[in-house]
């Protein structure tokens, strides 16, 4: 298994002394804590393993994270209504992972439902943290159908945060996105300003969800810890090919398109614009491998159980991490490296520029390489090797099994 991190996560056991769902934070102890006060406590998980709730679970990112929490000795609790993705994922996650069931489990729920949300509280163990993957991401969809994504993405993550408060569940890892540094100037650090020059709504979601984390996070007195994400540009699979991206419909990200050529599902790909300044004219973005990705959300539960440990519960903190190579590719780039990996000729077809696009965007990942002790270590190369074997083994995607 690829995820680098150790399994320390398997000396922490979780523990409860009342009822399900009525408890408070201060009853998820450390077995170590637990152990050195002479409690006398039932047993939490059946497992033993600290249980997380995956909203979002059977999508692109969450799939990947998903095979790293499980190699890790988490158990994970999946909500996915499938409006942009496929079951089919979680069961290649079980072939990839081997566990056992019973540390997969899956409940096909809309999260703007508030009755079915609480219903996979109510009958589940309590969650050590909750990672929000759930959300509309087409940033085009999202200019043609701004109250559509205003409302999942918003109503959606209002539900979450009520269900954690009621359910105590602690500690919540938000998938944000480098489009909330609107036209901020690179390398972007977590300080560069957020929420000037953010061009569609989908890209506004984010920003108002990370302002709205920040005034829960005041008013929960700070118990909680909270964990916001700043994605740049995925892409890649699993080496497996078993699991990868599986747009429904045109493919919004660069590179699904690319492999889409590829495996000659499209004639072409549309290069929208070689006049940026930029060294060959065309945009340059932060592509990052899936894995490395999946492994920062595992480097982001770790450091959210040190803090727990440190403080003994009683404080969380609030942080914000950029995840990305700090490294830009052009598209022409991205397409000679996807060309040498499938071995395939792809033809390019220049177009205008599109709306609200920037000429270029990468991160200063240096805080999360101190902070977290995580950085990304898969080259270009890897990306494309990895995404082509997913996509050549799964020419329709999820679809074709
Ligand atoms: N892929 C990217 O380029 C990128 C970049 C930055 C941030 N992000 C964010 O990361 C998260 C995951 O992205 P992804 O690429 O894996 O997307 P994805 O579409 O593959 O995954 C999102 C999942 O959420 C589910 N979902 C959406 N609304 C829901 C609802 N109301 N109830 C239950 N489930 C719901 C979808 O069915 C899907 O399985 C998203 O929030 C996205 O905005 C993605």
């Amino acid at each position: 298994m690829s995820c680098p991190f150790t399994n320390a996560v398997n000396s922490l056991l979780f523990f409860v002394g009342g009822t399900l769902g009525a408890l408070s934070t201060a009853k998820i102890i450390n077995r170590k804590l637990l152990s050195n006060s002479g409690g006398n406590v039932t047993e939490f998980s059946c497992t033993g393993n600290p249980q997380v709730l995956v909203a979002g679970g059977a999508g692109y990112i969450a799939s990947h994270t998903i095979v790293c929490l499980i190699a890790e000795g988490y158990d994970v609790t999946i909500v996915d209504n499938y409006v942009n993705s496929n079951a089919e994922s979680i069961n290649r996650v079980r072939q990839i992972t081997g566990c056992e069931r019973s540390r997969i489990r899956v409940y096909e729920c809309d999260m703007c439902d508030p009755k079915a949300l609480e219903n996979v509280f109510r009958t589940s163990q309590q969650f050590f943290a909750v990672i929000q993957f759930a959300g509309l991401k087409a940033v085009g969809e999202s200019v043609a159908k701004p109250l559509l994504y205003y409302e999942n993405n918003l109503i959606s993550t209002f539900n979450l945060l009520r269900m954690m408060e009621k359910y105590n569940a602690p500690n919540i890892v938000f998938s944000s996105s480098a489009t909330v540094y609107g036209d901020a100037v690179v390398p972007i650090t977590e300080s560069s300003p957020t929420g000037n020059g953010i061009t569609n709504p989908y890209g506004r979601t984010k920003y108002m969800i990370e302002e709205i984390l920040k005034d829960w996070y005041k008013a929960q007195n700070a118990s909680k810890s909270i964990v916001t994400l700043r994605y740049f540009n995925p892409v890649g699979s699993h080496p497996s090919g078993k699991i990868g991206e599986d747009p429904s419909g045109i493919p919004n990200n660069l590179m699904p398109f690319v492999s889409q050529v590829a495996v000659g599902r499209r004639p072409h790909v549309n290069v929208f614009g070689n006049d940026y300044p930029t060294p060959d004219g065309t945009g340059v973005r932060d592509y990052i491998h899936v894995m490395d990705l999946a492994e920062g959300h595992v480097a982001a539960l770790k450091f959210i159980e040190k803090q727990w440990i440190q403080t003994k519960q009683e404080s969380g903190q609030y942080s914000v991490f950029n995840l990305g190579t700090g490294s830009g590719v052009s598209v022409l780039e991205m397409i000679k490296a996807m060309e040498a990996a499938s071995g395939k000729t792809l033809k390019t077809v220049m177009a205008p520029r599109r709306e609200g696009d920037i000429a270029t965007c990468y991160a200063d990942p240096s805080k999360a390489k101190n902070e977290l002790g995580w950085t990304a270590s898969r080259n270009l190369q890897q990306m494309c090797t990895d995404l082509w074997k997913w996509q050549s083994d799964n020419p329709q995607g999820y679809t074709s099994a």
